[in-house]
């Protein structure tokens, strides 16, 4: 799943994002995000952080639900902005350019459910301890985070060969776009410490990219 870095290359041509994402994951993102999507209910309302061109608003507002995306990148939004008019799914979605940062805007307890796909590796560990947080404020009681991301894997061995195979990845990356990802390190621990219960948790077998469910503890647990 190292070639989660090369999502850095097709951001910078949005219109080739979803294309080029879909080929160089071979559909594995596709399955795991319809996996994640089978949590969310019909009019539900629904945050997207770091929506990008929409893969996960777009289905979670064909399952009935009102859908927030947010993301720092103004391209990707006119590209989610474009795929929602043509799913005839823009009264439910609502696009906002607007980082982590300023997630302190959203009301408390909200949220049914907030999800995210491959934007937590992008985030610096402060804006990922803030966004954690910050979910769990907004969630309602028994509401639900839904991630999909890179992550470090725990395994020694498998941690230095996923490391490698970065490695290529990483300098190309950085040569023509001057950012890049980086697996993101416990985060299950970094969820549970946040005040979330993990629910589930489903690793691919390099152990490099999760899918996890956790769930805002109901009232009066907290
Ligand atoms: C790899 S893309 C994934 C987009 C989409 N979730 C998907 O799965 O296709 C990561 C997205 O996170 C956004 N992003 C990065 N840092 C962000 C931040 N601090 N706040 C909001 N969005 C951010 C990027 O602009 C980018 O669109």
């Amino acid at each position: 799943m190292s070639t989660y870095i090369l999502m850095k290359l097709l951001e910078s041509a949005p219109s080739r994002y979803d294309k080029g994402i879909r080929i160089l994951t071979l559909g594995r993102l596709d399955r795991a995000y319809e996996r994640l999507i089978s949590y969310i209910a019909n009019g539900q309302k629904v945050l997207d952080i770091g929506c990008g061109t929409g893969a996960l608003t777009i289905r979670a507002a064909r399952k009935g639900a009102r859908v927030k995306g947010i993301d720092v990148n103004s391209q990707m939004l006119e590209m989610a902005h474009k795929r929602a008019r043509e799913a005839k799914l823009a009264q439910n979605i609502e696009l906002c350019e607007m980082g982590v940062a300023e997630l302190g805007s959203e009301e408390s307890e909200s949220y049914d459910a907030v999800m995210s796909g491959l934007c937590f590796s992008e985030l610096t560990e402060n804006e990922l301890h803030y966004t954690l947080k910050e979910a769990k404020r907004i969630l309602k009681p028994e509401g639900l985070l839904l991630i999909a991301d890179e992550v470090r894997p725990n395994s020694l061995i498998k941690r230095i060969l996923n490391r490698l195979m970065r490695i290529p990845l990483v300098v190309i990356t950085y040569l023509l776009t001057q950012t890049t990802t980086h697996a993101v390190k416990d985060l299950p621990q970094k969820i549970k410490e946040s005040g979330l219960l993990i629910e589930s948790v489903r690793l691919n077998k390099m152990e490099s990219f999760i899918e996890l469910v956790a769930k805002k503890p109901e009232e009066g647990t907290r």
